[in-house]
This record gives C-alpha cells, sequence and structure tokens, in this order.
C-alpha cells in the first residue's frame, strides 16, 4: 500500500502543490510563479505576494490532484510548510492545508522549508537510480538562504523508507543570501529580474576585457564557515559610483527594460566588454566563496557526500567548480535538476513523508514561523 502525500508549499514567492508516493515517486508537481508580479520591484514584495498565493492555491492544489490522478480521499496526510518564509505568505498554504486536513479527516504534518531543500536531493538521485550516503554537508544556497548543515541519518532506516534525518548548522549568511545579491547587482547593472540566470550567461560570455576590479575572497572573523555577500554587492555599487563610463550604458539597459527586452539575447548587446567582465569577476567571488566553504567544511567532517540545493544551485559555473573540486577530493556530489532545486512542494511532500512515518503530526493549532530554525 502506497503512501501518497499532498505537500503544498507558500513561503516566498511560488504557490506549489505536488504528490509523492512513499517519498520517492513524483506523482506531479505544479508551481505557479510570482516573478512576473515582483518584477518590476527587483525583489519580493510580501503583502503582493501573500495575495497572490491566495489567487493560485485553489487552482494549483486542483491540478497536482488532477495530475496524479487522484480523489483528495485517498491520500495519507497532508504536508504543508510552516516556515521559515513570509508569514502573510506562509499563512495561506498552512490555512488551506489545515482546512484540508480537518475536512478530509487526515493527519496534516508540519515541514521545514529548508528540509524540504535536502530532500529534493533525495528525490532527484532516486529518479537517477543513486542512494546518497551520509554524513553530507549540504548547502542550501537561494534568493532567502545561504545556509551550510551537515546532515546525517538519525535512525537506522533509509531516508528513502521514512528515516528522519539529524541536521547540524555549520554556517550560514550574516546579512544577504547569495541569490540576493545576484539580484541587487543584476539591480544596480539595470540587467532585471531575478538577476542570477542573466548574470549567469553573462559571466560565461567571452572576451579579452579583464575584470575591471578584484574582489578578493571574504573574510569571517568567528565562524569560519559563515557567508557574507552585502560587502561584495557594496563593492559593486562603488565601483559604478566612482567609473562614469558605466551610466550611459546603465540608462540605454534600463530604457530596454522599459520596453520589456528583458531577454539575454537583447540585453547582451547593450553591454560594454568591461560589464562583462565586472560580471564575471562578481560570478567568480561568488563561486570560490560558496564551493571553498562547504568543501572545507565537507573535508574537515570527512562527508561522504556534498549536496548542493536552492535556486542559485542551477549556476553553471557553481556546478562545474564543485564538479571539479569533489571529484579530487573523492566525495559524490549531488545536484537537483532545476526544477527540484527551486522552490516546488514535491520536496514538501517527501520532507513529510518522513515525519508521517515518524507519526510526527501537528494539529488545527499550527501556526506559521518565519523564522523556524532547522537545527
Ligand atoms: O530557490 P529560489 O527559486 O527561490 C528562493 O529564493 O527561495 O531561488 C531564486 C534565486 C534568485 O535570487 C535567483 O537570482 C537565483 O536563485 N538564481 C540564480 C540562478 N538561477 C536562479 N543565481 C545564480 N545563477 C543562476 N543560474
Ligand atoms: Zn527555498
Amino acid at each position: 500500500m502506497t503512501t501518497r502525500i499532498l505537500g503544498i508549499e507558500s513561503s516566498c514567492d511560488e504557490t506549489a502543490a505536488a504528490v509523492v508516493a512513499d517519498g520517492r515517486e513524483i506523482l506531479s508537481s505544479v508551481v505557479a510563479s510570482q516573478i512576473a508580479v515582483h518584477r518590476k520591484y527587483g525583489g519580493v514584495v510580501p503583502e503582493l505576494a501573500s495575495r497572490e498565493h491566495l489567487r493560485e492555491i485553489v487552482p494549483v492544489i486542483r491540478e497536482a490532484m488532477e495530475q496524479a490522478g487522484m480523489k483528495l480521499e485517498e491520500l495519507a496526510a497532508i504536508g504543508v510548510t510552516q516556515g521559515p518564509g513570509l508569514v502573510g505568505a506562509l499563512l495561506v498554504g498552512i490555512t488551506y492545508g489545515k482546512t484540508l486536513a480537518q475536512t478530509l479527516g487526515k493527519p496534516l504534518v508540519a515541514v521545514n522549508h529548508l528540509e524540504g531543500h535536502v530532500h529534493a536531493v533525495f528525490l532527484e538521485a532516486h529518479k537517477a537510480g543513486r542512494v546518497p550516503k551520509l554524513p553530507a554537508m549540504c548547502l542550501i544556497v537561494s534568493g532567502g538562504h545561504t545556509v551550510l548543515y551537515e546532515v546525517k541519518p538519525d535512525v537506522t532506516r533509509a531516508v528513502e523508507d521514512g528515516g528522519l534525518l539529524h541536521y547540524r548548522k555549520i554556517g550560514q549568511t550574516r546579512d544577504d543570501a547569495a541569490g540576493e545579491a545576484y539580484d541587487k547587482v543584476a539591480k544596480l547593472l539595470a540587467l532585471g529580474y531575478p538577476g542570477g540566470p542573466i548574470l549567469d550567461r553573462l559571466a560565461a560570455e567571452k572576451n579579452g576585457a579583464a575584470a575591471p576590479v578584484k574582489f578578493g575572497p571574504t573574510k569571517m572573523k568567528g565562524n569560519r564557515f559563515d557567508f557574507s555577500f552585502s560587502g561584495l554587492k557594496t563593492a559593486v555599487l562603488y565601483h559604478l559610483r566612482e567609473h562614469a563610463e558605466y551610466s550611459s550604458e546603465i540608462q540605454t539597459r534600463q530604457e530596454a527594460l522599459a520596453r520589456g527586452e528583458r531577454k539575454f539575447e537583447q540585453l547582451l548587446p547593450l553591454c560594454s566588454a568591461q560589464t562583462l567582465a565586472l560580471v564575471r569577476e562578481f560570478q567568480n567571488a561568488v563561486v570560490r566563496d560558496l564551493v571553498e566553504r562547504t568543501m572545507t567544511a565537507a573535508e574537515e567532517l570527512n562527508v561522504e557526500s556534498i549536496f548542493v540545493s536552492g535556486g542559485v544551485a542551477a549556476n553553471s559555473q557553481l556546478r562545474s567548480a564543485f564538479e571539479g573540486r569533489a571529484k579530487s577530493a573523492g566525495i559524490e556530489l549531488f545536484f537537483p535538476s532545476r526544477a527540484l532545486s527551486t522552490d516546488n512542494a514535491a520536496m514538501i511532500a517527501a520532507a513529510a513523508y518522513s515525519r508521517f512515518r515518524a507519526g510526527l503530526f501537528a494539529d488545527v493549532s499550527l501556526n506559521a514561523d518565519p523564522s523556524l530554525a532547522l537545527a
């Protein structure tokens, strides 16, 4: 008898629902993204996010059930993101999940969004017939989070059979998340929103220009596995302020964006060689920092695997840098596909499965926790 769980995710700017069987088989996964709504503000606007979740939650869940070919009554449980995230956004999913669980008489399972990102790695590995060995060093890197966890099995039962995981926080950002730095730098350079995908492609453009400024490694006092990206963003800001030659191309790109011309092919011809070199230097600095701290922690703690999850895991240079380093260190590397590394509900349903098996149920008093900790 398979255990089919409906996962609901609404912590930030994606309304998502998915049905996952036995914590590993994705029967459906539906994501409604709000990028178009937040684009003109260059970041997620919490009030608008809540409003969009309200609009999307019913059709998204209905579609997830239809794609899975199931009736709500056939579900074993409802899993919903409790936090961390935006409180008004989280409440939409939680209220809907609670009501559904109550009406159907099914168990409700509260899921930590970050635990969902870890489970995205197991879902992807399962599709490829791989089983990640633990302990693992897991880097969760997105627009909202940059955090490093050591992941261990909690009990003898394998994760895919519903065993729980244990997390120990090794480091985290002290200011901006890495994806947030991408978005802010793209805003400074008038390259649209979200910034990550376009900066990633621009950084890969070959040209002979030398970096107009050098960004050295960020030194951290205290925990050396902590991250910091706001200094890098400020360094880009000062560099642009001090060099008047950027202003006319920034103006030109702003006008192009205002006309809706935000595609890579449209913006590339509007970037000077100097801008491309600046973007490359920015990306080098972010990738170097993420990879170095994660690899050092992985080697010192002698882990079997490295997991990289979250929206920034889509970065091509991050992936190839990790591949090179993990291979020479003899540590297995796991990156979910783009669909599973960005926010989705399949990862929430998968994380809910372990808690369901352990009998860890929530009740009607469940509330959103915007800063819910994983460890
Ligand atoms: O996980 P996600 O979809 O949403 C949350 O933030 O929770 O991540 C979105 C973030 C954005 O900041 C976006 O700029 C960044 O991930 N991102 C990337 C790339 N694709 C998305 N950053 C760097 N390189 C990319 N290819
Ligand atoms: Zn996320």
